[in-house]
């Protein structure tokens, strides 16, 4: 397909990428992981749930882990800047054929849920409870000291779709990777908020979409290091599975790829860049010359081809 147009006024305005829902097999193991390993800031927590937060976020969660027999991913959350957006955003879904239905979320205000042209189960809403930002606090930082919820990557056999869907809703093309010589996008970054991208979409196996990861920011590099030295005295040193490292690639980020105790792919990175202006075009990449490019090991096979399913827990 021919890279489309972007669309600067679209039918509602969608911000940025907001939050995940996990299901875990063991809360407390993942709490272990998450808040004693990684950093992560507790907003609140019950039996069944572990709302989590990154040290500079007002909002009160951007990571959400549900106590479920199956491991899986749940939702992707997306934020729109206000109540009308929303409104806008279901009368545009509906008339889609996308059937979105209203529903009651825990510390969220009204929120929409509806699939996107990959399947991909969305949560969107234009506001939740607060909390404080914790960016002053230095003694609540330990771990890889998590700021924020960047992007998603998902994978998928509808990259084509979901490009198509998502510049209809605005988002914009930073990167792509092409092929074998091919024009045809294979890996599309897209972006709301003025960085290379809130969702990535990346070939996959299907029917279903797969949760590649979800990445949160972190302030320094150094940080990549001081975590792989952490889970490893936590016990947890087989959860590094790629990097720490540099993406001679789309986004340039220097990056560690974790798998948490379910396998759910979490990527710390920081060193994005900033792209809002109008004469921003999207930038091709040649997958061979990923692959040559860089330093260091490629990929494991695991990192290649392994990811979440979403679905409801069990
Ligand atoms: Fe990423």
């Amino acid at each position: 397909m021919a890279i489309p147009r972007p669309v600067f006024r679209p039918p509602f305005n969608m911000t940025r990428a907001s939050h995940v829902v996990l299901a875990v097999k063991d809360l407390k193991e993942s709490k272990r992981f998450y808040v004693d390993a990684l950093g992560f800031v507790v907003s609140s927590e019950d039996e069944n749930r572990l709302y989590l937060r990154g040290l500079e976020e007002g909002c009160h969660h951007s990571l959400v882990l549900e106590q479920g027999g199956k491991p899986s991913a749940q939702h992707i959350g997306f934020r729109v800047l206000t109540e009308e957006d929303l409104d806008a955003a279901e009368a545009f879904f509906r008339d889609l054929g996308h059937r979105p239905t209203w529903v009651e979320v825990p510390h969220q205000a009204r929120t929409l849920r509806v699939s996107d042209a990959a399947g991909v189960p969305l949560d969107i809403c234009a506001s939740m409870e607060t909390r404080p930002r914790l960016i002053l606090q230095s003694s609540r930082f330990s771990g890889a000291c998590p700021q924020r919820l960047d992007h998603f990557q998902i994978l998928t056999p509808h990259v084509d779709r979901a490009l198509e869907f998502y510049t209809r809703l605005g988002f914009r093309l930073s990167e792509y990777i092409t092929q074998d010589g091919s024009e045809e996008p294979s890996f599309v970054f897209l972006q709301r908020k003025g960085n290379p991208h809130d969702i990535v979409f990346a070939p996959g196996p299907g029917p279903g979409p797969l949760l590649h990861h979800a990445a949160f920011t972190i302030p320094e590099t150094y940080h990549l290091m001081f975590i792989c030295d952490l889970l490893a005295e936590m016990g947890f040193g087989r959860s590094v599975e790629y990097g720490p490292a540099r993406h001679f690639a789309p986004g340039y980020a220097r990056f560690v790829y974790l798998r948490d105790p379910d396998g759910h792919r979490i990527e710390l990175f920081n060193t994005h860049y900033q792209t809002i202006d109008i004469e921003d075009e999207p930038l091709k990449w040649e997958m061979a010359k990923v692959l040559a490019g860089g330093w260091g090991p490629p990929p494991p096979q695991s990192w290649m081809t392994e990811a979440a399913p979403f679905g409801a827990a069990e």
